[in-house]
């Protein structure tokens, strides 16, 4: 697998015939929707939870010093909350090229309520992607975290606006805020 997924992800043609579908946000894709939508609003998915396990070598951070950004890993018991925006197949183009740093289009079901899930895409990098960095001790990634900066900004940003973001949809997530208190004042 090499750094650029965007190539890749052009072959996974499922949405490309539809109107519209739901795309799910984990991160950055919270508060930073810098793209076409037509409309949004908070869900969840279920049997992931969010970590801090993904090199940033083209936002966040640089090839010589990579910040630490989000990925989801499998816990069947987990439940993510995030931002759902409804997109055209077209607007991917564009979010591929944004998330090209390991990350690949994967189906999942995507919910508004206990009731309802609509089939939905995420941006998932997996452990076998090379920008992946993995778990490490809380307060070396808080580390990292603070010390990293790339072409998007601060990799200290990156983590207080999710923290923030989150706060906002009223939603608790224990490694995001045990990271943002472990920063530096
Ligand atoms: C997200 O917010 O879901 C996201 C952002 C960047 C890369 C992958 C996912």
């Amino acid at each position: 697998m090499t750094f650029d997924t965007s190539q890749h992800n052009l072959r996974m043609t499922h949405f490309d015939q539809h109107d519209s579908f739901w795309l799910f946000g984990y991160g950055s894709l919270i508060w930073k929707a810098d793209f076409p939508f037509l409309e949004r609003k908070p869900a969840w998915i279920h049997g992931w939870c969010r970590r801090f396990w993904q090199g940033s070598h083209d936002h966040r951070g640089t090839p010589d010093a990579p910040g630490r950004v989000v990925t989801l890993t499998r816990d069947p018991d987990a439940r993510c909350d995030g931002m759902a925006y409804r997109i055209r197949p077209e607007v991917l183009t564009q979010l591929d090229m944004r998330e090209k740093n390991g990350y690949l289009r994967e189906l999942v079901p995507v919910h508004f309520d206990a009731q309802q899930a609509v089939e939905g895409l995420i941006y998932l990098a997996t452990e076998d992607n090379a920008a992946f960095l993995g778990e490490a001790p809380l307060a070396a990634m808080a580390t990292q975290i603070d010390l990293a900066r790339g072409p998007s900004g601060s990799n200290r940003d990156y983590l207080l606006n999710l923290e923030q973001a989150l706060r906002e949809l009223g939603v608790v997530d224990h490694h995001v805020s045990a990271l943002a208190a472990f920063l530096p004042g």
